[in-house]
Protein backbone atom coordinates (compact mmCIF):
# COMPACT_ATOMS: atom_id res chain seq x y z
CA UNK A 1 0.00 0.00 0.00
CA UNK A 2 3.15 2.22 0.08
CA UNK A 3 3.94 1.28 -3.52
CA UNK A 4 2.38 1.76 -6.40
CA UNK A 5 0.69 -1.12 -7.61
CA UNK A 6 -2.55 -3.61 -6.10
CA UNK A 7 -1.67 -7.04 -6.76
CA UNK A 8 -4.41 -9.72 -7.46
CA UNK A 9 -6.54 -7.29 -10.06
CA UNK A 10 -6.88 -7.43 -13.52
CA UNK A 11 -4.84 -3.74 -14.83
CA UNK A 12 -5.09 -1.53 -18.24
CA UNK A 13 -2.60 0.66 -18.46
CA UNK A 14 -2.85 4.21 -19.33
CA UNK A 15 0.12 5.49 -21.20
CA UNK A 16 0.55 9.11 -20.36
CA UNK A 17 1.51 11.18 -23.66
CA UNK A 18 0.87 14.73 -22.03
CA UNK A 19 -2.59 14.70 -22.72
CA UNK A 20 -5.04 17.37 -20.65
CA UNK A 21 -7.14 14.52 -19.95
CA UNK A 22 -4.87 11.72 -18.75
CA UNK A 23 -6.46 10.95 -15.60
CA UNK A 24 -10.20 11.48 -16.56
CA UNK A 25 -9.26 8.87 -18.78
CA UNK A 26 -7.99 6.75 -15.79
CA UNK A 27 -10.85 7.30 -13.63
CA UNK A 28 -13.41 6.62 -16.47
CA UNK A 29 -11.80 3.01 -16.17
CA UNK A 30 -12.19 3.08 -12.45
CA UNK A 31 -16.15 3.57 -12.47
CA UNK A 32 -16.01 0.79 -14.69
CA UNK A 33 -14.62 -1.40 -11.68
CA UNK A 34 -11.24 -2.06 -13.26
CA UNK A 35 -8.08 -1.04 -12.14
CA UNK A 36 -5.51 0.62 -14.00
CA UNK A 37 -2.46 2.89 -13.57
CA UNK A 38 -1.56 6.08 -15.21
CA UNK A 39 2.52 5.67 -16.05
CA UNK A 40 4.48 7.77 -18.22
CA UNK A 41 5.76 6.99 -22.00
CA UNK A 42 8.71 6.68 -21.30
CA UNK A 43 8.22 3.52 -18.78
CA UNK A 44 10.72 1.13 -20.23
CA UNK A 45 8.58 -2.12 -22.59
CA UNK A 46 10.00 -4.47 -19.77
CA UNK A 47 8.34 -2.94 -17.22
CA UNK A 48 5.01 -2.92 -19.30
CA UNK A 49 5.53 -6.33 -20.03
CA UNK A 50 6.14 -7.10 -16.51
CA UNK A 51 2.78 -5.69 -15.35
CA UNK A 52 0.74 -8.10 -17.06
CA UNK A 53 -1.57 -5.50 -18.39
CA UNK A 54 -5.26 -6.54 -19.97
CA UNK A 55 -5.31 -3.78 -22.36
CA UNK A 56 -3.65 -0.27 -22.81
CA UNK A 57 -4.62 3.07 -23.98
CA UNK A 58 -2.61 5.81 -25.26
CA UNK A 59 -3.73 9.12 -23.85
CA UNK A 60 -3.72 12.12 -26.19
CA UNK A 61 -1.06 14.83 -26.54
CA UNK A 62 -0.53 18.50 -27.32
CA UNK A 63 2.45 17.26 -29.88
CA UNK A 64 2.58 16.34 -33.41
CA UNK A 65 4.45 13.35 -33.61
CA UNK A 66 6.19 14.82 -36.64
CA UNK A 67 8.15 17.24 -34.04
CA UNK A 68 11.56 16.16 -32.88
CA UNK A 69 10.72 16.16 -29.47
CA UNK A 70 7.45 14.32 -29.89
CA UNK A 71 6.62 11.68 -27.10
CA UNK A 72 7.40 8.55 -28.72
CA UNK A 73 7.85 5.37 -26.99
CA UNK A 74 9.15 2.04 -28.50
CA UNK A 75 7.49 0.24 -31.42
CA UNK A 76 7.67 -3.16 -29.94
CA UNK A 77 4.70 -1.63 -27.58
CA UNK A 78 2.45 -3.26 -30.83
CA UNK A 79 4.07 -6.81 -30.16
CA UNK A 80 3.09 -7.35 -26.29
CA UNK A 81 -0.16 -8.75 -28.18
CA UNK A 82 -2.42 -6.42 -25.73
CA UNK A 83 -5.41 -4.60 -26.81
CA UNK A 84 -4.66 -0.93 -27.43
CA UNK A 85 -6.69 2.25 -27.77
CA UNK A 86 -4.94 4.97 -28.88
CA UNK A 87 -7.18 8.74 -28.58
CA UNK A 88 -6.32 11.91 -30.41
CA UNK A 89 -2.72 12.04 -30.24
CA UNK A 90 -2.72 8.29 -29.03
CA UNK A 91 -4.01 7.08 -32.42
CA UNK A 92 -1.71 8.97 -34.58
CA UNK A 93 0.98 7.57 -32.19
CA UNK A 94 -0.59 4.06 -32.77
CA UNK A 95 -0.65 5.12 -36.96
CA UNK A 96 2.49 6.57 -37.33
CA UNK A 97 4.21 3.62 -35.44
CA UNK A 98 2.49 1.20 -37.21
CA UNK A 99 4.13 2.79 -40.90
CA UNK A 100 0.42 4.86 -41.89
CA UNK A 101 0.84 8.49 -42.71
CA UNK A 102 -0.61 11.67 -40.46
CA UNK A 103 -1.06 14.29 -42.12
CA UNK A 104 0.32 17.44 -40.88
CA UNK A 105 -2.14 20.29 -39.03
CA UNK A 106 -3.87 22.23 -42.08
CA UNK A 107 -6.42 24.93 -40.20
CA UNK A 108 -8.73 24.98 -42.89
CA UNK A 109 -8.93 21.53 -44.05
CA UNK A 110 -8.61 18.96 -41.28
CA UNK A 111 -8.59 20.77 -37.84
CA UNK A 112 -11.48 20.40 -35.55
CA UNK A 113 -12.37 21.65 -32.29
CA UNK A 114 -15.11 21.12 -30.29
CA UNK A 115 -18.20 19.39 -31.05
CA UNK A 116 -18.38 17.33 -33.95
CA UNK A 117 -21.27 14.99 -35.96
CA UNK A 118 -19.83 11.59 -36.53
CA UNK A 119 -21.32 8.17 -38.00
CA UNK A 120 -20.40 5.44 -36.62
CA UNK A 121 -19.88 1.50 -38.16
CA UNK A 122 -22.05 -0.45 -35.31
CA UNK A 123 -20.03 -3.66 -35.79
CA UNK A 124 -16.95 -2.85 -34.49
CA UNK A 125 -16.66 -4.30 -31.16
CA UNK A 126 -15.76 -0.29 -30.09
CA UNK A 127 -19.14 1.10 -31.32
CA UNK A 128 -21.84 -2.19 -30.40
CA UNK A 129 -24.81 -1.57 -29.65
CA UNK A 130 -24.28 2.38 -29.82
CA UNK A 131 -26.35 4.76 -31.69
CA UNK A 132 -25.17 4.99 -35.54
CA UNK A 133 -25.07 9.16 -35.40
CA UNK A 134 -23.93 10.90 -32.39
CA UNK A 135 -21.65 13.97 -31.39
CA UNK A 136 -18.13 13.55 -29.95
CA UNK A 137 -15.60 15.78 -28.75
CA UNK A 138 -12.38 16.78 -31.04
CA UNK A 139 -9.34 18.48 -30.50
CA UNK A 140 -6.91 18.34 -33.15
CA UNK A 141 -4.66 19.79 -36.21
CA UNK A 142 -2.57 16.75 -37.52
CA UNK A 143 -4.82 14.00 -38.86
CA UNK A 144 -4.99 10.52 -39.72
CA UNK A 145 -4.30 10.38 -43.61
CA UNK A 146 -3.36 6.81 -44.71
CA UNK A 147 -4.16 3.76 -42.25
CA UNK A 148 -1.20 0.93 -41.88
CA UNK A 149 -1.81 -2.42 -43.01
CA UNK A 150 -4.67 -4.53 -41.42
CA UNK A 151 -6.45 -1.33 -40.69
CA UNK A 152 -10.16 -0.19 -41.62
CA UNK A 153 -12.54 2.95 -40.72
CA UNK A 154 -14.97 2.76 -38.13
CA UNK A 155 -16.14 6.12 -37.59
CA UNK A 156 -15.58 9.35 -39.48
CA UNK A 157 -17.46 12.91 -39.84
CA UNK A 158 -17.13 15.43 -42.40
CA UNK A 159 -13.75 16.63 -42.23
CA UNK A 160 -12.21 13.34 -40.61
CA UNK A 161 -12.55 10.32 -42.97
CA UNK A 162 -10.90 8.47 -40.05
CA UNK A 163 -12.68 9.46 -36.87
CA UNK A 164 -12.21 6.03 -35.70
CA UNK A 165 -9.96 2.91 -36.95
CA UNK A 166 -9.35 -0.65 -35.93
CA UNK A 167 -7.08 -3.35 -36.49
CA UNK A 168 -9.60 -5.96 -35.37
CA UNK A 169 -7.37 -8.69 -35.63
CA UNK A 170 -4.59 -7.33 -33.37
CA UNK A 171 -6.96 -5.95 -31.18
CA UNK A 172 -5.53 -1.86 -31.65
CA UNK A 173 -8.57 0.64 -31.80
CA UNK A 174 -7.83 4.45 -32.07
CA UNK A 175 -10.33 7.35 -32.02
CA UNK A 176 -9.52 10.86 -33.00
CA UNK A 177 -11.83 12.01 -30.87
CA UNK A 178 -11.94 11.83 -27.19
CA UNK A 179 -13.95 9.28 -25.49
CA UNK A 180 -13.34 10.18 -22.23
CA UNK A 181 -14.63 13.93 -21.98
CA UNK A 182 -18.15 14.45 -21.30
CA UNK A 183 -18.72 16.15 -24.33
CA UNK A 184 -18.81 13.20 -26.27
CA UNK A 185 -22.31 11.49 -26.06
CA UNK A 186 -21.63 7.95 -25.81
CA UNK A 187 -18.05 8.02 -24.75
CA UNK A 188 -18.67 6.12 -21.44
CA UNK A 189 -20.25 3.28 -23.94
CA UNK A 190 -17.32 3.35 -26.20
CA UNK A 191 -14.61 3.38 -23.08
CA UNK A 192 -16.81 0.47 -21.47
CA UNK A 193 -16.80 -1.61 -25.17
CA UNK A 194 -13.04 -1.35 -24.87
CA UNK A 195 -13.26 -3.06 -21.84
CA UNK A 196 -14.87 -5.13 -21.99
CA UNK A 197 -15.75 -6.78 -25.29
CA UNK A 198 -12.06 -6.27 -26.67
CA UNK A 199 -9.91 -6.57 -23.47
CA UNK A 200 -12.27 -9.20 -21.46
CA UNK A 201 -12.08 -7.13 -18.14
CA UNK A 202 -14.16 -8.79 -15.57
CA UNK A 203 -14.90 -5.54 -13.36
CA UNK A 204 -12.84 -7.15 -10.55
CA UNK A 205 -12.37 -3.44 -8.53
CA UNK A 206 -14.26 -2.80 -5.52
CA UNK A 207 -14.14 -0.89 -2.40
CA UNK A 208 -14.76 -3.79 -0.72
CA UNK A 209 -12.06 -5.40 -2.35
CA UNK A 210 -9.80 -2.90 -2.00
CA UNK A 211 -10.22 -2.30 1.91
CA UNK A 212 -9.80 -5.89 2.41
CA UNK A 213 -6.47 -6.62 0.81
CA UNK A 214 -5.20 -3.13 1.96
CA UNK A 215 -6.00 -3.87 5.76
CA UNK A 216 -4.18 -7.29 5.20
CA UNK A 217 -1.33 -5.51 4.35
CA UNK A 218 -1.36 -3.05 6.40
CA UNK A 219 -1.13 -5.95 9.30
CA UNK A 220 1.37 -7.39 8.04
CA UNK A 221 3.71 -4.65 7.37
CA UNK A 222 2.82 -2.63 10.47
CA UNK A 223 3.36 -5.68 12.79
CA UNK A 224 2.75 -3.98 16.23
CA UNK A 225 4.50 -1.37 15.84
CA UNK A 226 2.95 2.61 16.57
CA UNK A 227 1.60 4.10 13.80
CA UNK A 228 0.85 7.92 14.22
CA UNK A 229 -2.11 10.18 12.21
CA UNK A 230 -2.47 13.65 11.69
CA UNK A 231 -6.15 14.01 11.41
CA UNK A 232 -7.79 17.32 9.88
CA UNK A 233 -11.25 16.08 9.74
CA UNK A 234 -11.20 16.31 5.76
CA UNK A 235 -12.20 13.29 3.57
CA UNK A 236 -8.45 11.89 2.62
CA UNK A 237 -7.09 12.32 6.34
CA UNK A 238 -10.66 10.72 7.62
CA UNK A 239 -11.02 7.66 5.70
CA UNK A 240 -7.10 6.91 5.92
CA UNK A 241 -7.82 7.38 9.53
CA UNK A 242 -11.30 5.06 9.36
CA UNK A 243 -8.60 2.00 7.38
CA UNK A 244 -5.59 2.44 9.80
CA UNK A 245 -8.17 1.50 12.66
CA UNK A 246 -10.22 -1.25 11.06
CA UNK A 247 -6.13 -2.43 10.97
CA UNK A 248 -4.38 -2.13 13.67
CA UNK A 249 -6.79 -0.53 16.37
CA UNK A 250 -5.47 0.25 19.22
CA UNK A 251 -2.09 0.73 17.68
CA UNK A 252 -3.11 3.82 16.02
CA UNK A 253 -2.96 7.21 17.69
CA UNK A 254 -4.37 10.05 16.04
CA UNK A 255 -4.40 13.57 16.66
CA UNK A 256 -6.94 16.11 15.76
CA UNK A 257 -5.72 19.53 16.42
CA UNK A 258 -8.72 22.29 16.66
CA UNK A 259 -7.49 25.64 16.02
CA UNK A 260 -10.44 27.33 16.74
CA UNK A 261 -11.11 28.21 13.21
CA UNK A 262 -13.28 24.95 12.29
CA UNK A 263 -16.45 25.78 11.38
CA UNK A 264 -19.75 25.37 13.49
CA UNK A 265 -19.94 22.05 15.26
CA UNK A 266 -17.40 21.09 12.92
CA UNK A 267 -14.76 19.53 16.18
CA UNK A 268 -17.53 18.06 18.03
CA UNK A 269 -18.80 16.32 14.64
CA UNK A 270 -14.72 15.01 14.27
CA UNK A 271 -14.54 13.68 17.87
CA UNK A 272 -17.96 11.94 17.66
CA UNK A 273 -17.03 9.87 14.91
CA UNK A 274 -13.17 8.97 15.67
CA UNK A 275 -13.36 8.82 19.77
CA UNK A 276 -15.30 5.33 20.01
CA UNK A 277 -13.01 3.87 16.97
CA UNK A 278 -11.26 1.44 19.28
CA UNK A 279 -8.32 4.01 19.06
CA UNK A 280 -5.88 5.78 20.64
CA UNK A 281 -7.85 9.46 19.67
CA UNK A 282 -6.06 12.84 21.03
CA UNK A 283 -8.26 15.83 20.31
CA UNK A 284 -6.03 19.30 21.00
CA UNK A 285 -8.18 21.68 22.00
CA UNK A 286 -5.82 24.72 20.69
CA UNK A 287 -8.54 27.48 19.95
CA UNK A 288 -7.46 30.00 23.02
CA UNK A 289 -3.86 29.62 21.96
CA UNK A 290 -4.45 30.17 17.96
CA UNK A 291 -6.63 32.74 18.66
CA UNK A 292 -4.28 34.49 20.73
CA UNK A 293 -1.85 34.49 18.50
CA UNK A 294 -4.24 36.02 15.49
CA UNK A 295 -6.80 38.40 17.61
CA UNK A 296 -5.91 41.81 15.96
CA UNK A 297 -4.14 40.17 12.85
CA UNK A 298 -5.60 41.18 9.60
CA UNK A 299 -2.45 40.52 6.82
CA UNK A 300 -3.43 37.07 4.74
CA UNK A 301 -0.21 35.80 4.53
CA UNK A 302 0.41 36.29 8.46
CA UNK A 303 -2.75 34.47 9.10
CA UNK A 304 -1.63 31.63 6.78
CA UNK A 305 2.07 31.43 7.84
CA UNK A 306 1.00 31.83 11.89
CA UNK A 307 -1.75 29.34 11.69
CA UNK A 308 0.59 26.62 10.08
CA UNK A 309 3.45 27.59 12.28
CA UNK A 310 1.87 27.07 15.19
CA UNK A 311 -0.12 23.95 13.86
CA UNK A 312 3.24 22.28 13.69
CA UNK A 313 4.27 23.26 16.91
CA UNK A 314 1.09 21.88 18.48
CA UNK A 315 1.26 18.83 16.76
CA UNK A 316 4.96 18.13 17.80
CA UNK A 317 4.12 18.24 21.59
CA UNK A 318 1.74 15.73 21.16
CA UNK A 319 4.08 13.74 19.04
CA UNK A 320 6.43 14.06 21.81
CA UNK A 321 3.99 12.75 24.58
CA UNK A 322 3.59 9.59 22.08
CA UNK A 323 7.50 8.89 21.81
CA UNK A 324 8.85 7.19 19.32
CA UNK A 325 6.67 5.76 16.39
CA UNK A 326 6.79 3.32 13.82
CA UNK A 327 4.79 4.65 10.77
CA UNK A 328 3.32 7.69 10.23
CA UNK A 329 -0.06 8.15 7.58
CA UNK A 330 -0.39 10.51 5.35
CA UNK A 331 -3.13 11.14 3.16
CA UNK A 332 -1.51 11.33 -0.27
CA UNK A 333 -4.38 10.67 -2.97
CA UNK A 334 -3.66 9.08 -6.90
CA UNK A 335 -3.88 12.74 -8.27
CA UNK A 336 -0.93 13.66 -6.36
CA UNK A 337 0.84 10.77 -7.14
CA UNK A 338 0.66 11.56 -11.13
CA UNK A 339 1.01 14.74 -10.92
CA UNK A 340 4.55 14.52 -9.57
CA UNK A 341 5.74 12.49 -11.89
CA UNK A 342 3.80 9.14 -12.07
CA UNK A 343 4.99 7.60 -8.52
CA UNK A 344 8.34 7.57 -7.93
CA UNK A 345 10.72 7.33 -4.91
CA UNK A 346 10.84 10.99 -4.91
CA UNK A 347 6.82 11.79 -5.08
CA UNK A 348 7.40 10.13 -1.02
CA UNK A 349 9.65 12.72 -0.47
CA UNK A 350 8.11 15.67 -1.86
CA UNK A 351 4.90 14.58 0.44
CA UNK A 352 7.70 14.69 3.61
CA UNK A 353 8.12 18.26 2.67
CA UNK A 354 4.70 19.01 1.87
CA UNK A 355 3.21 17.78 4.66
CA UNK A 356 6.16 19.19 6.98
CA UNK A 357 5.58 16.51 9.75
CA UNK A 358 8.39 14.00 9.15
CA UNK A 359 11.17 16.37 10.10
CA UNK A 360 10.51 16.40 13.86
CA UNK A 361 8.03 13.16 14.17
CA UNK A 362 10.81 10.77 14.93
CA UNK A 363 9.72 7.74 12.07
CA UNK A 364 10.58 4.56 10.60
CA UNK A 365 8.20 4.72 7.68
CA UNK A 366 5.46 6.33 5.96
CA UNK A 367 1.99 4.60 5.16
CA UNK A 368 0.30 6.15 2.26
CA UNK A 369 -3.15 3.89 2.10
CA UNK A 370 -5.21 5.95 -0.50
CA UNK A 371 -2.02 6.82 -2.75
CA UNK A 372 -3.63 4.95 -5.72
CA UNK A 373 -7.29 6.20 -5.23
CA UNK A 374 -9.29 9.08 -6.72
CA UNK A 375 -11.38 11.07 -4.73
CA UNK A 376 -14.69 9.52 -5.50
CA UNK A 377 -13.08 6.23 -4.68
CA UNK A 378 -11.97 7.79 -1.58
CA UNK A 379 -15.47 9.04 -0.96
CA UNK A 380 -16.70 5.41 -1.72
CA UNK A 381 -13.63 3.46 0.99
CA UNK A 382 -15.16 5.82 3.48
CA UNK A 383 -18.80 4.62 2.76
CA UNK A 384 -17.33 1.57 3.14
CA UNK A 385 -15.54 1.83 5.79
CA UNK A 386 -19.03 2.96 7.49
CA UNK A 387 -18.26 7.01 7.80
CA UNK A 388 -21.04 8.89 8.17
CA UNK A 389 -22.03 11.04 5.17
CA UNK A 390 -21.32 14.67 6.46
CA UNK A 391 -17.61 13.63 6.41
CA UNK A 392 -17.47 11.34 3.82
CA UNK A 393 -19.32 14.12 1.47
CA UNK A 394 -17.93 16.90 3.39
CA UNK A 395 -16.80 19.70 1.22
CA UNK A 396 -13.08 20.94 0.94
CA UNK A 397 -11.95 23.20 3.70
CA UNK A 398 -8.81 25.21 3.81
CA UNK A 399 -5.82 24.42 6.30
CA UNK A 400 -6.13 27.69 8.34
CA UNK A 401 -9.81 27.65 8.07
CA UNK A 402 -12.31 30.37 9.15
CA UNK A 403 -9.39 32.67 9.93
CA UNK A 404 -9.27 33.37 6.14
CA UNK A 405 -12.69 33.93 5.61
CA UNK A 406 -12.90 36.87 7.91
CA UNK A 407 -11.42 39.58 5.81
CA UNK A 408 -9.40 41.87 7.82
CA UNK A 409 -8.45 42.15 11.13
CA UNK A 410 -9.65 38.75 12.98
CA UNK A 411 -11.37 38.84 16.55
CA UNK A 412 -13.70 36.63 18.28
CA UNK A 413 -16.95 38.36 17.79
CA UNK A 414 -16.48 38.20 13.58
CA UNK A 415 -15.47 34.97 14.27
CA UNK A 416 -18.68 33.89 16.01
CA UNK A 417 -20.62 35.93 13.44
CA UNK A 418 -19.06 34.05 10.46
CA UNK A 419 -19.70 30.58 12.34
CA UNK A 420 -23.03 31.29 12.71
CA UNK A 421 -23.98 32.68 9.02
CA UNK A 422 -21.86 30.03 7.50
CA UNK A 423 -24.05 27.51 9.04
CA UNK A 424 -26.97 28.89 7.97
CA UNK A 425 -25.91 29.15 4.55
CA UNK A 426 -24.58 25.78 4.70
CA UNK A 427 -27.84 24.24 5.83
CA UNK A 428 -29.90 26.13 3.24
CA UNK A 429 -27.43 24.94 0.28
CA UNK A 430 -28.37 21.46 1.72
CA UNK A 431 -31.97 21.97 2.13
CA UNK A 432 -32.50 22.72 -1.44
CA UNK A 433 -30.21 19.59 -1.89
CA UNK A 434 -27.47 21.05 -3.85
CA UNK A 435 -24.95 20.26 -1.49
CA UNK A 436 -23.37 17.32 -3.65
CA UNK A 437 -23.95 19.16 -7.22
CA UNK A 438 -22.22 22.51 -5.94
CA UNK A 439 -18.09 21.73 -5.09
CA UNK A 440 -17.87 24.27 -2.67
CA UNK A 441 -19.98 27.04 -0.65
CA UNK A 442 -19.65 29.36 2.25
CA UNK A 443 -19.78 32.97 3.72
CA UNK A 444 -16.91 35.51 3.87
CA UNK A 445 -17.08 38.29 6.62
CA UNK A 446 -15.96 41.32 4.60
CA UNK A 447 -14.45 43.89 6.90
CA UNK A 448 -17.25 46.41 5.05
CA UNK A 449 -19.91 48.27 7.35
CA UNK A 450 -22.88 49.27 5.69
CA UNK A 451 -26.27 51.36 6.84
CA UNK A 452 -28.99 49.46 7.27
CA UNK A 453 -32.44 49.78 8.55
CA UNK A 454 -34.31 47.36 10.73
CA UNK A 455 -37.48 47.60 12.68
CA UNK A 456 -37.55 51.77 13.02
CA UNK A 457 -34.09 52.09 13.79
CA UNK A 458 -31.09 52.59 11.32
CA UNK A 459 -27.84 49.90 11.84
CA UNK A 460 -24.79 50.06 11.01
CA UNK A 461 -23.45 46.20 10.40
CA UNK A 462 -21.52 43.93 8.32
CA UNK A 463 -21.34 43.25 4.97
CA UNK A 464 -21.55 39.06 4.58
CA UNK A 465 -20.34 37.53 1.51
CA UNK A 466 -21.60 34.49 -0.11
CA UNK A 467 -19.56 32.31 -2.03
CA UNK A 468 -20.55 28.82 -4.08
CA UNK A 469 -18.88 27.40 -6.98
CA UNK A 470 -18.71 24.15 -9.10
CA UNK A 471 -15.19 23.03 -10.29
CA UNK A 472 -13.45 19.96 -11.03
CA UNK A 473 -10.28 20.45 -10.29
CA UNK A 474 -10.31 23.44 -8.41
CA UNK A 475 -8.04 25.31 -10.71
CA UNK A 476 -10.66 26.84 -12.34
CA UNK A 477 -14.36 27.25 -10.89
CA UNK A 478 -17.21 28.60 -11.97
CA UNK A 479 -20.16 30.50 -10.14
CA UNK A 480 -22.53 28.02 -8.72
CA UNK A 481 -26.24 29.22 -10.37
CA UNK A 482 -28.03 28.83 -7.14
CA UNK A 483 -31.44 29.38 -7.55
CA UNK A 484 -32.96 33.11 -6.12
CA UNK A 485 -35.39 31.57 -3.50
CA UNK A 486 -32.48 29.70 -1.93
CA UNK A 487 -30.17 32.63 -1.90
CA UNK A 488 -33.44 34.95 -0.26
CA UNK A 489 -33.96 32.65 2.47
CA UNK A 490 -30.42 32.12 3.32
CA UNK A 491 -30.06 35.51 3.36
CA UNK A 492 -33.69 36.36 5.22
CA UNK A 493 -32.62 33.55 8.07
CA UNK A 494 -29.20 35.21 8.42
CA UNK A 495 -30.16 38.36 8.69
CA UNK A 496 -32.49 37.35 11.06
CA UNK A 497 -30.71 34.85 13.34
CA UNK A 498 -27.36 36.18 13.11
CA UNK A 499 -26.80 39.45 15.22
CA UNK A 500 -24.15 42.07 13.26
CA UNK A 501 -25.24 41.38 9.53
CA UNK A 502 -27.42 43.80 7.68
CA UNK A 503 -26.36 42.90 4.41
CA UNK A 504 -25.81 40.28 2.35
CA UNK A 505 -23.89 40.11 -1.30
CA UNK A 506 -23.84 36.67 -3.30
CA UNK A 507 -19.78 36.51 -5.52
CA UNK A 508 -20.52 36.39 -9.29
CA UNK A 509 -17.11 35.93 -10.33
CA UNK A 510 -15.73 33.02 -11.63
CA UNK A 511 -11.80 31.81 -11.03
CA UNK A 512 -9.97 33.22 -13.11
CA UNK A 513 -9.89 36.05 -12.22
CA UNK A 514 -11.03 35.66 -8.83
CA UNK A 515 -10.23 32.83 -6.48
CA UNK A 516 -12.23 30.98 -4.83
CA UNK A 517 -11.66 32.28 -1.01
CA UNK A 518 -11.35 35.93 -0.55
CA UNK A 519 -7.83 35.94 0.89
P1 LIG B 1 -8.25 29.44 -4.19
O1 LIG B 1 -8.77 30.41 -3.19
O2 LIG B 1 -6.77 29.51 -4.36
O3 LIG B 1 -8.54 28.00 -3.55
O4 LIG B 1 -8.98 29.47 -5.49
C1 LIG B 1 -8.46 26.76 -4.21
C2 LIG B 1 -8.78 25.67 -3.20
O5 LIG B 1 -7.77 25.62 -2.18
C3 LIG B 1 -8.33 25.87 -0.90
N1 LIG B 1 -7.39 26.72 -0.17
C4 LIG B 1 -6.57 26.29 0.80
N2 LIG B 1 -6.40 25.07 1.34
N3 LIG B 1 -4.75 25.93 2.81
C5 LIG B 1 -5.50 24.91 2.34
O6 LIG B 1 -5.36 23.79 2.86
C6 LIG B 1 -4.86 27.20 2.32
O7 LIG B 1 -4.17 28.11 2.77
C7 LIG B 1 -5.82 27.37 1.26
N4 LIG B 1 -6.20 28.44 0.53
C8 LIG B 1 -7.15 28.02 -0.35
C9 LIG B 1 -9.65 26.55 -1.16
O8 LIG B 1 -10.57 26.36 -0.09
C10 LIG B 1 -10.09 25.91 -2.46
O9 LIG B 1 -10.71 24.66 -2.24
Amino acid sequence: MTGNEQSGHELILVIDFGGQYNQLIARRVREQNIYCEVIPYTTPIEKIRGKNPKGIIFTGGPNSVYLDDAPRMSEEIFTLGVPILGICYGAQFMVYGLHGVIGKANANKSAEFGRTECTFDNSSPLFDGLKKDSIVWMSHNDYIEELPEGFRTTAHSDKCPYAAIENPEKKFYGTQFHPEVNHTEEGVDMLRNFLLKVCGCKQDWTMKGYAETTIQEIRSKVGDGKVLLALSGGVDSSVACALLAKAVGKQLTCVFVDHGFMRKNEGDEVEAAFSDMGINFIRVNAADRFIGKLEGVSDTEVKRKTIGEEFIRVFEEEAKKIGKVDYLVQGTIYPDVIESGTGNAAVIKSHHNVGGLPDYVDFKEIIEPLRLLFKDEVRKLGTELGLPDYLVWRQPFPGPGLAIRIIGQITREKLEILRDADLIFREEIANAKLDRSINQYFAVLTDMRSVGVMGDGRTYDYVLALRAVTTSDFMTADFARIPYDVLEKASVRIINEVNGINRICYDITSKPPATIEWE
